[in-house]
């Protein structure tokens, strides 16, 4: 159970802060004043600390101060009073991981605790010897490299690791980019620092400026407080830009001024911010071609392909393969725990000679599903189903198969949504939706409302009201 620590002095709201967090499973312990938060801190194990600035003997500044002091590696959100962002700003430069304005959400806070917690977990687990990627580093996050072309790239990343060049990681999907974008965090000189991850891919344009820069109060509708952006959270640490390819040209030109100057505003601010992050990018899209197209910035490519990892497919390292299964067995078979000990030779003939065109991500699938579909105690070559997945969505109804496709971004947008407010989600998502239908549908039968209305499956009353709907 996760240890938490709530320090504030304020009896009503520890307390059923306590319970409403006992009730998540989080044990939850109350202390009134910096010292005491301090001592517990030295002395007991804890997971996460939420921390009002307002305390009987110190600030909660000064105790973040002493945190920084202690080395204390531990999520650390701060709790102020609506009006002192500047507080909220100071809290974040001393190392907190993020602030909550009082009164909040349970949700709200909820959220955050999830997402300090996966930082942590990457932060914690160092290996603090040498450059050696072959040691677990966190019990589910082993990079396994056999081949010689994986070899090469853990040397490549223990020759980089400790520069702060920016690192470009090229490779189709499931193939590792991330987990080496990890690795060379873990052996960096940065590992005590952030390391954060934006995916231009799952978040919607309007919010990615926001999300990376941070946005001052009023900036835009919703942007109802100032907010600090990962590249500001992220200062002195290892800022992950996954999916860089699906950047959108704006903000590509900003990332870049960040690239060459080290600075930046605040969407709707005017004040320059500095900061000192190291980025690390990752795409599987050909960006060369989106140069042609004009999709990317040639500037930005040529300031991001300096450092370059090509991460080779896993169908050109099929001596990966082998060790690689092992490892997937065991982790599988550990969780799944029905009896399974062995794996038939014929298994690695089978897995050696297909294509995997999902990658590491496709081979860990196809032994998690062989594992528990194994009856007695050895794995065999029948009980390997290849390319699976395609095999089942031919099953799926055609009109329904690009849910999977779209069934992240539609999280994003929801997660989004709800970040500006908490009303009408529904429709908010749903709308924009059945507009682009609507209109494509309309557009396809040249505008004719009858015909449309067929296709669309809804009556003509109906559609003519939606239409009038969206024109407003
Ligand atoms: N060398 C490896 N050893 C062990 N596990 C690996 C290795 N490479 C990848 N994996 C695992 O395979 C999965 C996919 O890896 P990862 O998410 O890093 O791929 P990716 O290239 O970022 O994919 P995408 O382009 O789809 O985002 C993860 O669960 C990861 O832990
Ligand atoms: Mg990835």
């Amino acid at each position: 159970m996760r240890k938490i620590l709530i320090v504030d002095d304020d009896n009503i709201l520890a307390n059923s802060l306590r319970k409403a967090l006992s009730k998540l499973h989080y044990d939850a312990v109350i202390r009134e004043g910096g010292e005491e938060a301090l001592s517990f801190i030295k002395s007991q194990e804890t997971d996460f600390i939420l921390l009002d600035n307002k305390l009987p003997d110190m600030t909660g500044l000064e105790v973040l101060s002493h945190l920084k002091e202690l080395n204390v590696k531990v999520p650390v959100v701060m709790m102020t009073a609506y009006g002192t962002e500047d507080t909220a700003i100071e809290s974040m430069k001393l190392g907190a991981y993020d602030y909550i304005t009082k009164p909040f959400d349970l949700k709200e806070l909820e959220g955050i605790m999830e997402s300090g917690f996966n930082t942590y977990r990457l932060m914690q687990n160092i290996d603090e010897t040498i450059p050696c990627l072959e040691k677990e580093f966190c019990d589910d996050q082993r990079m396994i490299s056999v081949s010689k072309k994986m070899q090469k790239i853990c040397k490549m990343i223990g020759q980089i690791a400790e520069t702060d060049l920016t690192v470009l990681i090229r490779g189709e999907s499931g193939t590792g980019k991330e987990l080496i974008a990890q690795s060379i965090y873990q052996h960096s000189l940065r590992k005590d620092k952030y390391f954060l991850a934006v995916n231009s891919a799952a978040i919607p344009e309007a919010l990615l400026e926001s999300e990376l820069l941070g946005h001052e109060q009023g900036a835009f509708t919703g942007a109802v407080k100032r907010k600090i952006g990962k590249f500001e959270q992220c200062d002195q640490g290892t800022l992950f830009l996954d999916e860089i390819g699906d950047m959108p040209l704006p903000i590509q030109a900003k990332i870049l001024r960040v690239l060459q100057y080290g600075e930046f505003e605040r969407v709707g601010g005017t004040e320059k911010i500095k900061v000192d992050v190291r980025i690390i990018a990752a795409t599987n899209k050909p960006l060369e071609e989106y140069i042609q197209k004009g999709l990317f910035r040639e500037d930005l490519y040529y300031r991001l392909e300096a450092v370059t990892i090509n991460v080779p497919p896993l169908r050109d390292r099929t001596e990966d393969i082998r060790p690689l299964t092992e490892y997937f067995f065991k982790k599988h078979s550990q969780k799944i725990n029905n009896g399974v000990k062995n794996i038939h030779n014929t298994v690695f003939k089978k897995l050696e000679s297909y294509g995997w065109p999902g990658n590491i991500r496709e081979l860990s699938n196809t032994i998690n599903r062989a594992v528990a579909l194994t009856k007695g105690d050895i794995l065999t070559d029948e009980n390997i189903i290849l390319g699976g997945l395609k095999l089942n969505d031919d099953h799926v109804d055609s009109s329904t198969k690009w849910i999977n496709e779209i069934e992240n971004k539609i999280k994003h947008a929801v997660e989004a949504e709800l970040k500006l407010s908490e009303h009408d989600i529904m429709n908010k998502i749903l709308l924009p939706i059945e507009k682009i239908i609507i209109y494509f549908v309309l557009e396809k039968c040249n505008w004719n409302q009858v015909q449309a209305a067929k296709i669309l499956g809804m009556s003509r009353t109906t559609l003519r009201e939606k239409i009038k709907f969206f024109k407003n």
